[in-house]
């Protein structure tokens, strides 16, 4: 099989080692790839971002299948056009891609299909902000209606701060739904779905905020581990039977079925479980643990659900590792990221057992490599248990160098 992915980030590099790990993916290509994707992928000229640029690149290539890694090529129809062209994608057509594109239409979804999630409201303008922020009352929850990257999300108990955010949105030009805070740990479950099966991974949390203890900012993402050793044994099969499928299901109604990764990410609040947000395609960086734990052949698992397959799709086979990621960001991210910095110790860090660097926002300059974006790389240790893979990745992450790059120090901690 051949296989045409796209994308560049973390994500993206973890998706490559597990198709390349797949015995019946004989090539494969990435658009536009990254250093780490270009040991196992021929990199393929192209943002990624053209569904016919896509479309034709996959053509030429004769490729079986494209995989699209990140949410904007989606939303911008990509996979249409891939489709339009006769061949296989796993990503939904940009009318299913709604559900991470505008949290309004996914909230109109689950209210039809009756799939819990915080109740909400849309605002256009200022006063009805300050009216759904004094009906919901502190904390307030404020998000940007359209693509953020993870950052349109304002969680704060400062009413003056939630104001500001939604006041900078409207001045974009943009509309933000508020909503009731849920609190309750969160869970990230992928769904692999075909249009009408739905067949879940293993589930993930991820750490959104910037700093250590949950504080600053939120981010794409700072770290991640899988399994949960807390959560419910039959969280995945919940999930699937309270949302993913109910989803599904009305989406094929609405005549739009969806054809790819429902990332449900969930808080198990004391009332049950609610979602807090789809998105249209794997996490990052919860990917780079789970898939480092997936023994099932991803390429295949992947095809099956491009084609309409999946219920002929035997259950999954998992490490009984636990996995954990730690993600080094470049001085300034959030915020704004310094770039060209150069990366030393990645070879030294994959000499350790049980240890793997992925790339994120990495680039060669010369014989060197340097940063090229705010989340630069993840350090993933696997081990027996979480604390046996937290201790991995942070020995990897020591022998990392990155001039004011910075990690959270408590990814994982006290989850085993
Ligand atoms: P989202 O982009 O919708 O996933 O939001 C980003 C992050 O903000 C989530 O992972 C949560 O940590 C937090 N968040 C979002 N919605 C809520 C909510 N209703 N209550 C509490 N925290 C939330
Ligand atoms: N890790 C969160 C996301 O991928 O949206």
């Amino acid at each position: 099989m051949k296989i045409l992915l796209i994308g560049t980030g973390g994500r993206e590099h973890a998706l490559a080692l597990a198709l390349n790990a797949d015995p019946q993916v004989t090539d494969l290509y990435a658009m536009p790839g990254n250093p780490g994707i270009a040991t196992v992928a021929q990199l393929v000229p192209g943002n990624g971002q053209d569904g016919e640029q896509v479309a034709q690149a996959a053509k030429r290539l004769g490729v079986d299948l494209v995989v699209v890694g990140p949410e904007a090529p989606l939303v911008a129809g990509v996979a249409d056009a891939v489709r339009a062209a006769g061949i296989a994608c796993f990503g939904p057509s940009a009318a299913a891609a709604q559900l991470e594109g505008s949290k309004a239409f996914a909230k109109e979804v689950m209210q039809q299909a009756g799939v819990p999630t915080a109740r909400a409201l849309t605002c256009h303008n200022q006063g009805e902000l300050d009216d759904a922020l004094a009906e919901f009352g502190a904390p307030y929850v404020v998000k940007e209606d359209g693509l953020a990257a993870g950052k349109g999300v304002v969680v704060t108990d400062d009413l003056a701060q939630a104001r500001q955010h939604g006041a900078d949105i409207f001045a974009r030009g943009g509309k933000l739904i508020v909503e009731e805070f849920l609190d309750g740990p969160e869970v990230s479950l992928f769904c692999v779905c075909d249009g009408k099966t739905v067949v879940p991974l293993a589930p993930a949390q991820d750490f959104k905020r910037a700093l250590d203890g949950d504080k600053g900012p939120n981010t794409g993402g700072m770290g991640a581990y899988s399994p949960l050793p807390w959560a419910p044994a039959d969280i995945a099969e919940q999930v699937v039977a309270q949302v993913a499928l109910p989803t599904v299901q009305q989406m094929a109604r609405r005549g739009t079925p969806f054809t790819g990764l429902l990332y449900c990410g969930l808080a198990l609040t004391s009332k049950g479980l609610r979602v807090v947000e789809f998105n249209v395609r794997f996490g990052d960086p919860e990917t780079q643990v789970v898939l480092a734990r997936l023994r099932s052949p991803l390429g295949q698992l992947l095809e099956a659900a491009a084609t309409g397959k999946l219920a002929g799709f035997g259950p999954l086979a998992w490490d009984e590792q636990a996995a954990v990621c730690v993600v080094l960001a470049s001085a300034g991210y959030p915020k704004k990221a310094r770039k060209g910095d150069e990366i030393t110790g990645i070879d030294q860090a994959e000499q350790l057992a049980g240890v793997h660097v992925i790339h994120a926002g990495t680039a060669r300059e010369g014989e060197s490599l340097v940063s090229s974006g705010g989340r630069v790389l993840a350090v993933v240790g696997l081990g027996q248990g979480v604390a046996a893979a937290r201790a991995r990745a942070y020995a990897g992450m020591e022998k990392i160098s990155l001039p004011q790059g910075h990690y959270r120090s408590d990814i994982a901690k006290a989850k085993a």
